[in-house]
Protein backbone atom coordinates (compact mmCIF):
# COMPACT_ATOMS: atom_id res chain seq x y z
CA UNK A 1 0.00 0.00 0.00
CA UNK A 2 1.20 3.40 -0.83
CA UNK A 3 0.45 6.85 0.93
CA UNK A 4 -0.47 8.28 -2.94
CA UNK A 5 -3.87 9.23 -3.61
CA UNK A 6 -5.94 9.75 -6.93
CA UNK A 7 -8.57 11.76 -8.42
CA UNK A 8 -10.62 10.36 -11.00
CA UNK A 9 -13.60 12.19 -12.38
CA UNK A 10 -16.44 10.16 -13.30
CA UNK A 11 -15.76 7.01 -11.36
CA UNK A 12 -19.26 6.22 -10.47
CA UNK A 13 -19.32 4.01 -13.55
CA UNK A 14 -18.10 2.96 -17.18
CA UNK A 15 -14.26 3.48 -18.02
CA UNK A 16 -13.85 5.52 -14.58
CA UNK A 17 -14.99 2.88 -12.34
CA UNK A 18 -12.60 0.33 -14.42
CA UNK A 19 -9.59 3.00 -14.03
CA UNK A 20 -10.60 3.36 -9.93
CA UNK A 21 -10.26 -0.43 -9.35
CA UNK A 22 -7.16 -1.15 -11.56
CA UNK A 23 -5.66 1.93 -9.46
CA UNK A 24 -6.97 0.45 -6.39
CA UNK A 25 -5.11 -2.87 -7.38
CA UNK A 26 -1.82 -0.97 -7.05
CA UNK A 27 -2.17 0.01 -3.66
CA UNK A 28 -3.55 3.91 -4.29
CA UNK A 29 -6.11 5.40 -2.36
CA UNK A 30 -8.98 6.49 -4.48
CA UNK A 31 -11.18 9.59 -4.50
CA UNK A 32 -14.58 8.89 -6.48
CA UNK A 33 -16.33 11.88 -8.09
CA UNK A 34 -19.71 11.67 -10.14
CA UNK A 35 -22.40 14.29 -10.93
CA UNK A 36 -24.90 12.43 -8.72
CA UNK A 37 -24.94 10.21 -5.95
CA UNK A 38 -26.76 7.81 -7.47
CA UNK A 39 -27.45 3.77 -7.31
CA UNK A 40 -23.71 3.43 -8.91
CA UNK A 41 -21.87 5.07 -6.05
CA UNK A 42 -21.78 2.21 -3.82
CA UNK A 43 -20.68 -0.23 -6.02
CA UNK A 44 -17.65 1.99 -7.14
CA UNK A 45 -16.49 1.77 -3.69
CA UNK A 46 -16.70 -1.95 -3.16
CA UNK A 47 -15.05 -2.16 -6.57
CA UNK A 48 -11.78 0.13 -4.43
CA UNK A 49 -12.59 -0.91 -0.71
CA UNK A 50 -11.60 -4.76 -1.49
CA UNK A 51 -8.12 -3.93 -2.84
CA UNK A 52 -7.75 -2.58 0.82
CA UNK A 53 -7.22 1.18 -0.40
CA UNK A 54 -9.17 4.18 1.21
CA UNK A 55 -11.73 5.18 -1.06
CA UNK A 56 -14.25 7.62 -0.61
CA UNK A 57 -16.99 9.65 -2.72
CA UNK A 58 -17.17 13.35 -4.04
CA UNK A 59 -19.99 14.79 -5.57
CA UNK A 60 -19.14 17.36 -8.20
CA UNK A 61 -19.95 18.71 -11.15
CA UNK A 62 -17.33 18.89 -13.13
CA UNK A 63 -18.81 21.29 -15.44
CA UNK A 64 -18.92 23.57 -13.02
CA UNK A 65 -15.69 25.60 -11.52
CA UNK A 66 -17.23 26.75 -8.47
CA UNK A 67 -17.72 23.05 -7.62
CA UNK A 68 -13.92 22.46 -7.93
CA UNK A 69 -12.88 24.16 -5.21
CA UNK A 70 -14.98 22.59 -2.79
CA UNK A 71 -13.90 19.05 -4.22
CA UNK A 72 -10.25 19.25 -3.82
CA UNK A 73 -10.87 20.84 -0.15
CA UNK A 74 -12.52 18.04 0.40
CA UNK A 75 -9.48 15.57 -0.85
CA UNK A 76 -7.07 18.05 0.91
CA UNK A 77 -9.32 17.64 3.99
CA UNK A 78 -9.52 13.90 4.00
CA UNK A 79 -5.41 13.13 2.90
CA UNK A 80 -3.39 15.69 2.18
CA UNK A 81 -2.70 15.36 -0.67
CA UNK A 82 -3.12 14.49 -4.44
CA UNK A 83 -1.10 12.17 -6.59
CA UNK A 84 -2.90 11.30 -9.83
CA UNK A 85 -5.68 13.35 -11.60
CA UNK A 86 -7.52 11.37 -14.02
CA UNK A 87 -9.90 13.50 -16.70
CA UNK A 88 -12.26 11.30 -17.39
CA UNK A 89 -15.72 12.63 -17.03
CA UNK A 90 -17.58 13.37 -20.08
CA UNK A 91 -20.68 13.32 -22.39
CA UNK A 92 -21.93 12.57 -25.85
CA UNK A 93 -24.52 14.99 -26.99
CA UNK A 94 -27.48 13.61 -25.88
CA UNK A 95 -28.61 13.21 -29.41
CA UNK A 96 -26.61 12.72 -32.53
CA UNK A 97 -27.57 15.12 -34.98
CA UNK A 98 -25.87 16.36 -38.23
CA UNK A 99 -23.81 18.90 -37.87
CA UNK A 100 -25.61 20.76 -40.80
CA UNK A 101 -28.60 20.71 -37.85
CA UNK A 102 -27.44 20.50 -34.49
CA UNK A 103 -27.57 23.30 -31.85
CA UNK A 104 -25.56 25.25 -29.90
CA UNK A 105 -27.47 24.18 -26.65
CA UNK A 106 -25.25 21.19 -27.35
CA UNK A 107 -22.35 22.11 -28.54
CA UNK A 108 -22.29 24.60 -25.12
CA UNK A 109 -23.38 21.96 -23.13
CA UNK A 110 -20.64 19.18 -24.49
CA UNK A 111 -17.78 21.60 -24.11
CA UNK A 112 -18.08 22.98 -21.09
CA UNK A 113 -18.47 19.67 -19.00
CA UNK A 114 -15.82 17.64 -21.65
CA UNK A 115 -12.60 20.40 -21.99
CA UNK A 116 -13.83 23.85 -19.94
CA UNK A 117 -14.25 21.63 -17.08
CA UNK A 118 -11.44 19.53 -17.14
CA UNK A 119 -9.30 22.66 -18.27
CA UNK A 120 -9.77 24.11 -15.26
CA UNK A 121 -9.95 21.81 -13.00
CA UNK A 122 -6.22 20.62 -14.21
CA UNK A 123 -5.62 24.17 -13.59
CA UNK A 124 -6.39 24.40 -9.79
CA UNK A 125 -4.19 20.82 -9.32
CA UNK A 126 -1.40 21.82 -11.04
CA UNK A 127 -1.49 24.60 -8.70
CA UNK A 128 -1.54 22.06 -5.72
CA UNK A 129 0.60 19.44 -7.33
CA UNK A 130 3.46 22.05 -7.53
CA UNK A 131 3.17 23.05 -4.22
CA UNK A 132 3.12 19.79 -3.41
CA UNK A 133 6.49 19.28 -4.90
CA UNK A 134 8.10 21.90 -3.79
CA UNK A 135 7.11 20.87 -0.55
CA UNK A 136 8.63 17.18 -0.96
CA UNK A 137 10.57 16.74 -4.56
CA UNK A 138 10.06 13.13 -3.86
CA UNK A 139 7.00 12.99 -5.53
CA UNK A 140 6.05 12.45 -8.91
CA UNK A 141 2.22 13.41 -9.56
CA UNK A 142 0.92 12.36 -12.81
CA UNK A 143 -2.23 13.94 -14.90
CA UNK A 144 -4.42 11.86 -17.09
CA UNK A 145 -6.24 13.18 -19.93
CA UNK A 146 -9.07 10.52 -21.60
CA UNK A 147 -9.73 11.70 -24.95
CA UNK A 148 -11.07 9.37 -27.35
CA UNK A 149 -10.55 8.00 -30.84
CA UNK A 150 -12.56 10.95 -31.40
CA UNK A 151 -10.29 13.20 -31.31
CA UNK A 152 -9.06 12.94 -34.97
CA UNK A 153 -11.91 10.92 -36.39
CA UNK A 154 -14.81 12.88 -38.00
CA UNK A 155 -18.46 11.33 -37.06
CA UNK A 156 -20.32 14.58 -38.74
CA UNK A 157 -23.18 13.44 -36.39
CA UNK A 158 -21.89 14.35 -32.98
CA UNK A 159 -19.42 17.16 -34.14
CA UNK A 160 -19.27 18.80 -31.09
CA UNK A 161 -17.93 15.36 -28.78
CA UNK A 162 -15.45 15.28 -31.61
CA UNK A 163 -14.72 18.93 -31.15
CA UNK A 164 -14.36 18.37 -27.38
CA UNK A 165 -11.68 15.63 -27.79
CA UNK A 166 -9.73 17.32 -29.83
CA UNK A 167 -9.48 20.18 -27.09
CA UNK A 168 -8.31 17.28 -24.75
CA UNK A 169 -5.50 16.51 -26.90
CA UNK A 170 -4.37 20.07 -27.31
CA UNK A 171 -4.85 20.64 -23.39
CA UNK A 172 -2.74 17.58 -22.86
CA UNK A 173 -0.01 19.45 -24.83
CA UNK A 174 -0.37 22.83 -23.04
CA UNK A 175 -0.20 21.21 -19.40
CA UNK A 176 2.29 18.92 -20.63
CA UNK A 177 4.74 22.06 -21.68
CA UNK A 178 4.39 23.76 -18.57
CA UNK A 179 4.43 21.09 -16.04
CA UNK A 180 7.37 19.87 -17.14
CA UNK A 181 9.44 22.25 -15.76
CA UNK A 182 7.68 21.13 -11.88
CA UNK A 183 8.31 17.31 -12.83
CA UNK A 184 4.67 16.71 -13.20
CA UNK A 185 4.23 14.39 -16.39
CA UNK A 186 0.63 14.90 -18.40
CA UNK A 187 -0.47 11.92 -20.60
CA UNK A 188 -3.03 11.18 -22.96
CA UNK A 189 -5.16 8.28 -23.34
CA UNK A 190 -7.47 7.43 -26.40
CA UNK A 191 -10.09 4.85 -26.21
CA UNK A 192 -11.45 3.23 -28.39
CA UNK A 193 -15.17 1.52 -28.14
CA UNK A 194 -15.54 0.72 -24.76
CA UNK A 195 -18.41 -1.30 -23.40
CA UNK A 196 -20.11 1.59 -21.11
CA UNK A 197 -23.55 3.31 -20.95
CA UNK A 198 -22.67 5.81 -23.38
CA UNK A 199 -22.20 3.20 -25.95
CA UNK A 200 -24.97 1.29 -25.17
CA UNK A 201 -27.59 2.43 -27.74
CA UNK A 202 -24.85 2.03 -30.55
CA UNK A 203 -23.98 -1.11 -29.29
CA UNK A 204 -25.52 -3.14 -32.80
CA UNK A 205 -23.80 -0.81 -34.73
CA UNK A 206 -20.46 -1.13 -33.50
CA UNK A 207 -21.16 -4.92 -32.87
CA UNK A 208 -21.79 -5.24 -36.60
CA UNK A 209 -18.81 -3.33 -37.65
CA UNK A 210 -16.22 -4.99 -35.30
CA UNK A 211 -17.45 -8.55 -35.59
CA UNK A 212 -18.49 -8.53 -39.13
CA UNK A 213 -17.31 -5.67 -40.88
CA UNK A 214 -13.38 -5.84 -39.43
CA UNK A 215 -13.26 -2.78 -37.92
CA UNK A 216 -10.79 -3.29 -35.53
CA UNK A 217 -7.12 -5.96 -35.67
CA UNK A 218 -8.36 -7.10 -31.83
CA UNK A 219 -11.66 -7.87 -32.48
CA UNK A 220 -13.52 -7.05 -29.82
CA UNK A 221 -14.87 -4.33 -27.73
CA UNK A 222 -12.83 -2.21 -25.04
CA UNK A 223 -13.70 -2.89 -21.28
CA UNK A 224 -13.33 -0.03 -18.94
CA UNK A 225 -10.58 -2.24 -17.13
CA UNK A 226 -8.36 -2.07 -20.97
CA UNK A 227 -8.05 1.61 -20.07
CA UNK A 228 -7.55 1.15 -16.32
CA UNK A 229 -4.74 -0.96 -16.72
CA UNK A 230 -3.08 1.63 -19.21
CA UNK A 231 -3.33 4.17 -16.40
CA UNK A 232 -2.36 1.66 -13.83
CA UNK A 233 1.48 1.56 -16.28
CA UNK A 234 1.71 5.07 -15.91
CA UNK A 235 1.05 5.75 -12.34
CA UNK A 236 3.57 2.79 -11.95
CA UNK A 237 6.22 5.51 -12.85
CA UNK A 238 7.92 3.82 -15.84
CA UNK A 239 7.42 6.90 -18.21
CA UNK A 240 9.72 9.47 -16.17
CA UNK A 241 10.83 10.88 -19.15
CA UNK A 242 7.85 11.30 -21.35
CA UNK A 243 5.25 13.53 -21.43
CA UNK A 244 2.30 14.94 -23.83
CA UNK A 245 2.56 11.10 -25.19
CA UNK A 246 -0.42 9.85 -26.82
CA UNK A 247 -1.72 5.93 -25.94
CA UNK A 248 -4.17 4.59 -28.21
CA UNK A 249 -6.72 2.00 -25.80
CA UNK A 250 -8.31 1.39 -28.79
CA UNK A 251 -7.64 -2.89 -30.45
CA UNK A 252 -5.47 -0.80 -32.86
CA UNK A 253 -8.47 1.22 -34.25
CA UNK A 254 -5.70 3.89 -35.44
CA UNK A 255 -3.54 1.84 -37.12
CA UNK A 256 -3.91 2.45 -41.52
CA UNK A 257 -4.47 -1.21 -42.93
CA UNK A 258 -4.34 -2.15 -46.58
N1 LIG B 1 -17.31 4.44 -23.94
C1 LIG B 1 -16.51 4.69 -24.96
O1 LIG B 1 -16.53 3.97 -25.99
C2 LIG B 1 -15.55 5.84 -24.92
C3 LIG B 1 -14.60 5.93 -25.94
C4 LIG B 1 -13.68 6.96 -25.93
C5 LIG B 1 -13.70 7.88 -24.91
N2 LIG B 1 -14.65 7.79 -23.91
C6 LIG B 1 -14.59 8.80 -22.86
O2 LIG B 1 -14.38 8.16 -21.62
C7 LIG B 1 -14.99 8.92 -20.57
C8 LIG B 1 -15.92 8.01 -19.77
O3 LIG B 1 -16.91 7.50 -20.66
P1 LIG B 1 -17.87 6.29 -20.26
O4 LIG B 1 -18.15 5.55 -21.52
O5 LIG B 1 -17.33 5.57 -19.08
O6 LIG B 1 -19.19 7.10 -19.86
P2 LIG B 1 -20.42 6.70 -18.91
O7 LIG B 1 -20.53 5.22 -18.82
O8 LIG B 1 -21.57 7.47 -19.44
O9 LIG B 1 -19.97 7.27 -17.47
C9 LIG B 1 -19.77 8.63 -17.32
C10 LIG B 1 -19.29 8.96 -15.93
O10 LIG B 1 -18.99 10.36 -15.91
C11 LIG B 1 -19.77 10.98 -14.90
N3 LIG B 1 -20.11 12.34 -15.31
C12 LIG B 1 -20.78 12.75 -16.41
N4 LIG B 1 -20.89 14.09 -16.43
C13 LIG B 1 -20.27 14.53 -15.31
C14 LIG B 1 -20.06 15.81 -14.75
N5 LIG B 1 -20.51 16.92 -15.34
N6 LIG B 1 -19.39 15.91 -13.57
C15 LIG B 1 -18.94 14.79 -12.95
N7 LIG B 1 -19.12 13.56 -13.42
C16 LIG B 1 -19.79 13.43 -14.59
C17 LIG B 1 -20.98 10.08 -14.70
O11 LIG B 1 -21.52 10.31 -13.41
P3 LIG B 1 -23.13 10.41 -13.17
O12 LIG B 1 -23.64 9.01 -13.27
O13 LIG B 1 -23.25 11.02 -11.82
O14 LIG B 1 -23.66 11.28 -14.30
C18 LIG B 1 -20.33 8.71 -14.86
O15 LIG B 1 -19.67 8.35 -13.66
C19 LIG B 1 -15.68 10.09 -21.26
O16 LIG B 1 -14.85 11.22 -21.23
C20 LIG B 1 -15.87 9.59 -22.68
O17 LIG B 1 -15.95 10.66 -23.58
C21 LIG B 1 -15.57 6.79 -23.90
Amino acid sequence: MSDRVALITGSTRGIGRGIAGQLAKKGINIALNGRSRGEHVGEAIEVCSKEGVEVDFFQADISDSEAHRSLLDEIQDKWGRLDILVNNAGVAPTERKDILQSKEESFDRVLRINLKGPYFLTQKVSNWMIEQKKQNSSREPIIVNISSLSAYTSSPSRGEYCISKAGISMMTKLYADRLAEFGINVYEIRPGIISTDMTEGVREKYDRMIYEEDLLPIERWGEPEDVGKAISALAEGGYPYTTGEVINVDGGFHLRRL
